[in-house]
């Protein structure tokens, strides 16, 4: 199977910060789930440049404007590295010329389709989320609903309309004939509504004009056959994910790829990805994607993350302090997907401590540890008959890998990371209930000693694949103590309770999550 996955491909006018973060490890996690199911992933991610803010990022920085996108991509390409988020391609929207290619393609087709046209657009625009907006939408009448703190523009301009009003009943049809195309379901109600409100025709290009000079060139796709007019940038946004699938280059690869099976976007750019953008493929005579995956907001200890007001964290900070897999569990487990969450640093500290150094971690040490100093390193092959806790033993881990397997595939991190940790939990449990430093002074507690360490042993085993997609550094430090292989693709097939190798050799104890002192005073 092939799964194609994306991400929204974020402005570079300033660094990226937590919240961005938050989606790109959602998305990250998903492509290795699927790469560990062994589908063939493609994961692409990108930066919006062609947004007229981020000249003047640049200005504010004192920057050239190539320097300063330059600049920008390695930062945020820098910061997906560091959390571990591993993407096929990155677009870079104003750099890369296949980009502008299959951007002004789209363009032409809808245009041979007759949904393009010419017209005046007299309304409001915001400068930093590029999006048209009536009085009545501002709020106030005044200030951006997305930037509290932006008045946008009153415009009066000439430019290329798109007929979306044409496309109503056809995305009414689309979300109708596919209840998951929007998930988690909750956000589909909100775009079903605007829907039946019926929907205005929108712009899908800004004056020469109105575009910042660089190079001598205005910044933006200039519009086929128009040098007057740049795209929208919403208009060449969107495309980058057509793009990335092979248009219009590589006709052979586009038709490998393309739809793609899921876009991860935050919840303020449903409209775009879920209206808009399908409505453009319809025109064009392309497939729609099969799905929106839609999360919340993230705040930061309580507050809007926002540059102006200087309530930032700079995710390498974390991942400096923290780790990558524990900024990443954090996360997952803590900001549930389908709803706005906070950030809040102690939290990221305690589920350090009790879930990934006590919990974890500890079960592995303890498990790693004993199997050398009792069996010589090497993870016994259960051979007695089991006893009733071996039994409930692996019925707990069978409910964790269908629970885990079923909420990753519902958009659900935090279901899923709780089925985990209920493996985690009972095996921990199981270990003291069954105390093996005892059984070890006891000679005719041998068999039974075997029995304990290997049932704990393949707890751990299903535990490092399963929770491989969230933690993968973690989890491929513990596949190497345990003497695994490496989770390459088609072992996620192997859930099957009961497949550790036989006569494989552990390695040295050595603990994942490190403990910290957390009452220094600089924390
Ligand atoms: N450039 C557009 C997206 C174009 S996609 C074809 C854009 N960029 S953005 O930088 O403003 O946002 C990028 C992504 O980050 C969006 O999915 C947005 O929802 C997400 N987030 C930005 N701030 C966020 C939080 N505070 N919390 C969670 N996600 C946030 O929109």
């Amino acid at each position: 199977m092939k799964y194609y996955v994306t991400t929204a491909i974020d402005y570079p006018n300033a660094a990226p910060h937590i919240g961005h973060s938050y989606e790109k490890i959602a998305a990250d996690t998903i492509a290795r789930y699927h790469r560990l199911r062994g589908d063939d992933t493609f994961f692409c991610m990108g930066v919006d440049e062609n947004s007229q803010h981020v000249p003047r990022a640049a200005d504010a920085n004192r920057a050239g404007v190539i320097e300063w996108v330059d600049r920008m991509a390695a930062a945020f390409q820098g910061t997906w590295a560091a959390l571990d988020v591993r993407p096929d391609r990155f677009i870079r929207t104003a750099i890369d010329t296949d980009h502008a290619r299959a951007s002004q393609e789209l363009f032409r087709r809808a245009q041979a389709g007759g949904d393009i046209y010419k017209g005046t657009y007299t309304g409001y625009y915001c400068h930093n989320c590029n999006t048209f907006y009536e009085q009545g939408d501002l709020t106030d009448g005044k200030a951006c609903p997305n930037h509290p703190t932006i008045a946008p523009e009153y415009l009066e301009e000439e430019n290329y309309f798109f007929a979306l009003s044409r496309y109503t009943d056809r995305l009414i049809d689309l979300l109708d004939a596919n209840p998951d195309f929007i998930m988690p379901r909750v956000w589909g109600a909100e775009i079903r509504a605007l829907l039946q409100r019926g929907l205005r025709d929108f712009s899908v290009s800004r004056p020469v004009k109105s575009a910042r000079v660089v190079d001598g060139k205005p910044w933006g796709i200039p519009v086929p056959g128009d040098p007057e007019h740049v795209l929208y940038v919403w208009f060449d946004a969107l495309t980058n994910y057509a793009t990335a699938a092979g248009l219009p280059d590589d006709a052979n690869r586009f038709a490998d790829w393309w739809p793609a099976d899921a876009h991860v976007v935050g919840k303020d750019i449903t409209r775009f990805h879920c209206v808009y953008w399908p409505a453009m493929l319809m025109a064009a005579g392309l497939e729609v994607p099969r799905q929106v995956a839609v999360h919340g907001f993230m705040t930061l200890e309580g507050q809007r993350i926002s540059k102006t007001t200087g309530n930032i964290i700079d995710p390498v900070e974390l991942v400096d302090e923290w780790g990558a897999d524990a900024v990443r569990y954090y996360l997952l487990r803590d900001v549930a997907f389908d709803r706005d969450g906070d950030f809040v640093r102690a939290n990221l500290a305690q589920r350090y401590v009790s879930d990934l150094a006590n919990d974890l971690g500890n079960l592995l040490n303890r498990a790693v540890s004993m199997i050398g100093r009792y069996r010589d390193g090497v993870v016994p092959t259960a051979t007695a008959p089991e006893a009733p806790t071996d039994a409930e033993l692996r019925t707990v881990a069978e409910a964790a890998v269908a629970g885990t397997t079923d909420c990753l595939e519902a958009w659900d991190f935090d279901g899923a990371l709780d089925a985990s940790w209920s493996l985690v939990r009972r095996a921990n449990q199981y270990v003291d209930e069954n105390q093996p430093w005892k059984l070890a002074r006891d000679p005719d507690a041998d068999g039974r000693l075997s029995v304990v360490l290997g049932t704990v042993a393949e707890a751990l085993r299903l535990l490092s694949t399963l929770l491989a997609p969230v933690m993968p550094t973690a989890c491929a430090k513990m596949r190497d103590q345990l003497g695994l292989p490496m989770a390459a693709g088609g072992d996620w097939l192997d859930l099957t309770w009961g497949r550790f190798p036989p006569g494989t050799k552990v390695g040295a104890p050595v603990p994942v999550f490190p403990r910290k002192d957390l009452t220094d005073p600089a924390r």
